[in-house]
């Protein structure tokens, strides 16, 4: 068996899959995260490694036998964050995440190094990265930057727990603007650029590959008898690109998370900075993609979740399939945390437009999920700038489990969606398929299409509609884009 662990950002997930890809068993344990000013977002790294503790503990007791069979752990985690270690390896204060805003000058001066600096690290720079972070540090926190020796990112510092190896792999690299994405090695130009001392950037490796062993003391913990593989692992999109076999020229999925993207495989590293499309390394050798990223996904659905005080968004959204027939009458601009492709807008947030004294809430959920997926269509025009529109997409994460938003991205999109087993497990499915290829297994077994669930057309008579609120929510957009600095 394989386990695959996802260090996402509302939660940890762990999978233990078997050798025929049957997901065994799944246990999710949430994690906080802190905003302590408008715009930030930081998290516990401790908190992660208690978060790791607790799922592998929860699955021993509960499924002894498949935890004992265990061969290898493959790790996914969400990307961009800056983690800074001491001498010692411990963390230098709260990891600042992938949707935390404070860097924009910092950024803003990363991106003016212009064109050719873009391509080679996949894209321009933006606030959420790792280096605009760093230098962010450099300025308010500089005793900090001084005592730091090490920098990992997320799901590393679950291996370092693991296996106390200090490594990071070529697709998580690839969202720290520190990475040049072709040679997959560190930039030295770029960290010249940040002020960043090479010293303490950890050895690439490629996510497939091996890296360490599990800890004798923790494989007794969790009952598991063989010697435990620990595979390098990689960033969430490209792990969930795994996980649906989306890793051939043209494979593309929409994944929605707490984030969400729009995700097209690459046989070459095909940068195009002006769109804002992120041109990253996959998380297998040889292999890249090209992809808009949202930094509001399915945590949108959630934030509207706790504004209607109704706990379990399956209610919501079962109130919100049975009115619907059509587009809702309000626009959401689902700006909540600013936006990655194609604005670039860190100070751009959440809009509601168009509410009467009758709006159902149903209304307001379905105008969330739509806000989504015209953020969406916005990322698949920015791809589709640079490369060949893809036929279908694979649909992934959180927000795959529904299917009223499916049939709204079939729509807006105009193209079929692919609902596929295992895929709302996302990264942590990935994740295991990284472990069974850390311990040897064959990549062409491995990284197939898991099987289709349900093929999801757009619905003919909702395609022109979406089409004409589409225009009007870009045009809401460049209406308020003015207010939002
Ligand atoms: C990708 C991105 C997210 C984060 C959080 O560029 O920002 O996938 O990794 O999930």
């Amino acid at each position: 068996n394989f386990i695959g662990l996802d260090l996402g950002t509302s939660g940890l997930k762990a999978v233990i899959v078997d050798s025929d890809e049957t997901v065994l068993a799944a246990v999710t344990v949430p994690l906080d995260t802190s905003r302590p000013r408008p715009g930030w977002s930081e998290q516990d790294p401790a908190s992660w490694n208690a978060a790791m503790l607790r799922a592998l503990d929860e699955l021993r007791a509960a499924h002894p036998e498949s935890m004992r069979q265990v061969r290898a752990i493959g790790l996914s985690g969400q990307m961009h964050a800056s983690l800074l270690l001491d001498a010692a390896a411990r963390p230098l204060g709260p990891a600042i995440l992938w949707n935390d805003g404070r860097a924009r000058e910092e950024a803003a001066e990363l991106e003016a190094l212009g064109g050719a600096m873009a391509a080679s690290l996949g894209v321009p720079a933006m606030p959420g990265f790792t280096a605009p972070k760093l230098m962010w540090l450099r300025r308010h926190q500089p005793s900090l930057m001084d005592a730091a020796r090490h920098l990992l990112l997320p799901k590393d510092f679950i291996r370092l727990e693991l296996s106390g190896e200090l490594a990071t792999d070529a697709s998580d690299a690839a969202g720290t603007w520190l990475m040049d994405q072709s040679t997959r090695q560190w930039s030295a130009e770029a960290a010249a650029a940040a002020g960043i001392d090479m010293a303490i950037l950890p050895p690439i490796l490629e996510a497939s590959a091996k890296a360490g062993r599990l800890r004798p003391a923790l494989a007794a913990r969790f009952g598991m008898e063989h010697d435990v593989v620990i595979a390098a692992g990689g960033g969430d999109t490209a792990v969930g690109g795994v996980g649906i076999g989306a890793v051939r020229d043209g494979d593309a999925l929409v994944s929605l998370g707490t984030s969400g993207q729009f995700f097209l495989a690459a046989s070459a590293h095909r940068p195009a900075p002006g769109a804002y499309v992120h041109a990253f390394a996959h998380a297998l050798p040889a292999t890249w993609y090209q992809m808009g990223a949202m930094l509001n996904g399915a945590s949108v659905l959630g934030f509207v979740a706790g504004l209607l005080g109704e706990r379990d968004v399956r209610v919501l959204l079962a109130e919100a399939e049975a009115a619907f027939n059509g587009p809702s009458s309000l626009i959401f601009l689902p700006y909540l945390a600013g936006e990655r492709t194609p604005h670039n807008d860190p100070d751009a947030r959440g809009v509601i437009f168009g509410l009467d004294g009758g709006t159902p809430r149903s209304s307001l959920v379905l105008a969330a999920l739509e806000g989504v997926a015209f953020t969406i269509a916005d990322c698949l025009d920015a791809v589709c700038s640079v490369a060949r529109r893809p036929e279908q997409a694979g649909f992934i994460g959180g927000g795959a489990r529904s299917l009223l938003w499916a049939r709204i991205l079939a729509a807006v999109l105009d193209m079929p969606i692919r609902l596929l087993e295992s895929a709302e497990a996302g990264p942590a499915f990935g994740a295991a398929r990284l472990a069974r290829l850390a311990a040897g297994g064959d990549p062409e077994t491995t990284l197939r299409q898991p099987r289709l669930k349900r093929l999801v057309e757009p619905e003919r008579h909702l395609v022109e509609p979406y089409r004409e609120r589409l225009a009007a929510f870009r045009a809401l957009y460049q209406t308020v884009r003015p207010s939002f600095a």
